[in-house]
């Protein structure tokens, strides 16, 4: 038999090699092998930039305004990896959670709250401001920082593309702007849909709006709810994974335009709809959101209160395919 001594020991050395292990796994990252070349996609909005690129508007006579939008807010991840999410120099905080009505997680502050939030962080609307977050390793969080920009109408709002990870063997002297903003938010209403919208939208002109489903399959179809009321999707999405947009050969890069316009043909998009992408709350879909700006489609939105709002929603219908196979809690997705 074994002593209980010994089973402690046991439980505690497992214990500090899993810590060693994260500890290791936080530091690497991803192997990423980024080629981007914005200028050989002129025609197109311009939404990614280099780090290169983010260099030179750094070393430009007005600066940029950099958003750091990873969310780092678990003691223990922090803890785990203290020189992992180094910010880039100058950067402001500004996670997705800042931006809603506290004790919710699908209401977003008023925009006049919003903006005031995007001056406290330096935002001009004279300055470009550049996003950057954990690309593929995360969910697309400067992805929702850049619709709130680009929904608030802010013109000269970047994501930095392949994040954090891009900006390697760079160094900067004047780094990110640090001064007062004087952010002016306009909304652009048609960037923002909401669950009337989307009933209205639906139910009137069948074929008038492309509604992508950015979650995992298991979400999609119910069989993993993640904490939500309900499992499943609404009735008129497309199921399109947001990390679709990018190869799936590890290398972080994006699909090229050619092939992203293929697909969301495929996926039903005709001359003359609109699109919108829904997610868990909003976040993921809004990395899809700023794909489509990039692709330069014009009437495009994001959900921000996605599937937590409409699931909340117990008088609006929703489709599933199969019984979910737990309920509970469950990981947190966004
Ligand atoms: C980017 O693309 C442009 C236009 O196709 C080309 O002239 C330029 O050399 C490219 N730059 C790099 C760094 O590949
Ligand atoms: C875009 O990607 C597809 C699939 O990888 C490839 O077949 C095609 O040649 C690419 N097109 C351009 C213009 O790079």
């Amino acid at each position: 038999m074994q002593s209980p001594a010994s089973v402690i020991l046991v439980c505690v050395a497992g214990i500090v090699g899993l810590i060693i292990w994260c500890y290791d796994w936080n530091r690497a990252g991803p192997k990423y092998d980024l080629k981007f070349n914005s200028s050989s996609v002129e025609g197109t909005a311009k939404v990614f930039i280099t780090a290169e690129e983010l260099q030179r508007m750094m070393e430009s006579e007005e600066g940029v305004t950099l958003l750091d939008a990873r969310n780092q807010e678990s003691a223990i991840a922090r803890g785990l990896s203290p020189d992992w999410p180094e910010k880039i120099p100058g950067a402001y905080i500004a996670r997705w959670k800042d931006f809603v009505v506290p004790g919710t997680r699908d209401t977003l502050l008023p925009v006049s709250e919003l903006e005031r939030r995007f001056r406290e962080r330096g935002v001009c609307n004279s300055v470009p401001v550049v996003v950057y977050g954990s690309w593929t390793e995360a969910w697309g969080e400067e992805g929702r920082i850049f619709w709130q920009l680009d929904w608030l109408n802010h013109k000269q709002a970047y994501i930095l593309y392949g994040g954090i990870y891009a900006w390697t063997d760079i160094s900067c002297k004047r780094c990110g702007r640090r001064g007062p903003g004087d952010f002016a938010a306009h909304p652009v209403d048609s960037r923002l849909i909401n669950a009337d919208k989307i009933v209205k939208t639906t139910n009137s002109k069948s074929d008038s709006l492309l509604l992508l489903d950015v979650r995992t399959e298991a979400e999609y179809t119910g069989a993993h709810p993640y904490g939500a009321k309900r499992g499943g999707h609404i009735p008129a999405a497309v199921s399109y994974e947001w990390k679709n947009v990018f190869i799936s050969d590890g290398s972080g890069n994006l699909k090229n335009q050619t092939q992203l316009r293929a697909e969301l043909k495929e996926l039903g998009l005709k001359d003359g709809m609109s699109i919108a992408a829904y997610c868990t709350g909003g976040i993921r879909s809004g990395f899809m959101y700023s794909v489509l700006r990039w692709l330069g489609y014009k009437n495009i939105a994001n959900y921000a209160g996605s599937w937590w709002d409409w699931a909340g929603r117990t008088y609006l219908p929703i489709s599933a395919q199969v019984q979910p196979s737990f309920i509970g809690k469950g990981i947190e997705a966004t």
